[in-house]
């Protein structure tokens, strides 16, 4: 079977589907995106990432390529082409195929829309998650504005190919303070000796992960002690344990960071609890 990408009103064959050359997307990374999980025939927290969507494109003034219900239509239908029953769709608009010019196009260019999905195993995803990953520390070098979901992902691959050329999975920024961001694409969150649960407030440096905001809802109703404040990469290494969010690996454990072990070296209780747990306190959208 042929995979299928939507590329500005059809579906084409993923191996024929092309943008522009002068895509603003191509030239300057003018342009955002999502990523959704899909589990079992089901689009995860979809109305959650359409609103983060919605929001980046106005904070970027860039307007939506067609109505929200029309990009979940797609959405759907991409996911359903494609076969994918677990994986992911991922969905990029950018301002649009204009002569190059770092002022903002005419009024009439529209916005261009890719959408493709991909399927990925979820026994290699729990495979990994009852090992853990090592993630790796990074100076914190991105722009101010990482609460948009822009495709400007440069810092992020670096960050992440400097954790991977060191046997790592993630690399977690740390800001001038010593305190800890997030991943390379991922939120962070630690379990402290005395069993708190802490992630970083969304209010800056951080994106304001989906996963983040379902594992949110899930610790309010599991009652679990939580505090969402910065912390350093110091009190992380002291951590009882630690993991990653994102809808690309839920609640993903951490075992090391920068080499030194994590509580007992293992996968922790709390994050494999909140990985069980975290699809009973998502939307679910069947495709
Ligand atoms: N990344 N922080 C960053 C920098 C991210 O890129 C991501 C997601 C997250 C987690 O957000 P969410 O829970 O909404 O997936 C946090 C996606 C998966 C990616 O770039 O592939």
């Amino acid at each position: 079977m042929s995979r299928i990408a939507y590329v500005n009103g059809q579906y084409v064959r993923h191996a024929d589907a092309a943008v522009h050359i002068e895509d603003r997307g191509y030239q300057f990374a003018d342009g955002v995106y999502e990523v959704c999980e899909v589990w079992k025939n089901q689009i995860v927290d979809m109305p959650r990432h359409l609103d983060r969507l919605g929001r980046s494109l106005s904070e970027l003034s860039i307007d939506w390529p067609m109505s929200r219900a029309a990009v979940e239509f797609v959405l759907r239908q991409v996911v359903r082409r494609n076969k994918v029953h677990n994986g992911i769709v991922y969905i990029q608009v950018t301002r649009g195929v204009s002569r190059r010019d770092h002022f903002f196009p005419p009024e009439t260019v529209a916005p261009s829309i890719v959408v493709t999905a991909r399927s990925s195993s979820p026994a290699a995803g729990q495979a990994l998650a009852e090992t853990g990953i090592s993630v790796f520390s990074y100076p914190e070098n991105r722009w101010p504005r990482v609460d948009i979901k822009s495709i400007a992902l440069l810092p992020n691959c670096l960050a992440k190919q400097s954790a991977k050329e060191k046997g790592g999975k993630e690399a977690w920024y740390v800001d001038a303070d010593g305190n800890v961001t997030e991943g390379g694409s991922t939120n962070a969150w630690i379990v402290t000796k005395e069993g708190v649960l802490v992630t970083r407030p969304a209010e800056n440096g951080i994106l304001r992960g989906i996963t983040r905001a379902g594992i949110l809802d899930l610790v309010a109703r599991e009652g679990l002690v939580f505090e969402e404040r910065a912390f350093s990469l110091e009190e992380a290494y002291d951590a009882r344990e630690a993991f990653v969010t994102a809808a690309t690996n839920i609640a993903m454990p951490v075992v090391r960071i920068d080499e030194r072990v994590i509580g007992n070296g293992h996968p922790g209780s709390v994050a494999t609890r909140l990985r069980e747990l975290f699809h009973t306190a998502t939307d679910l959208k069947v495709v």
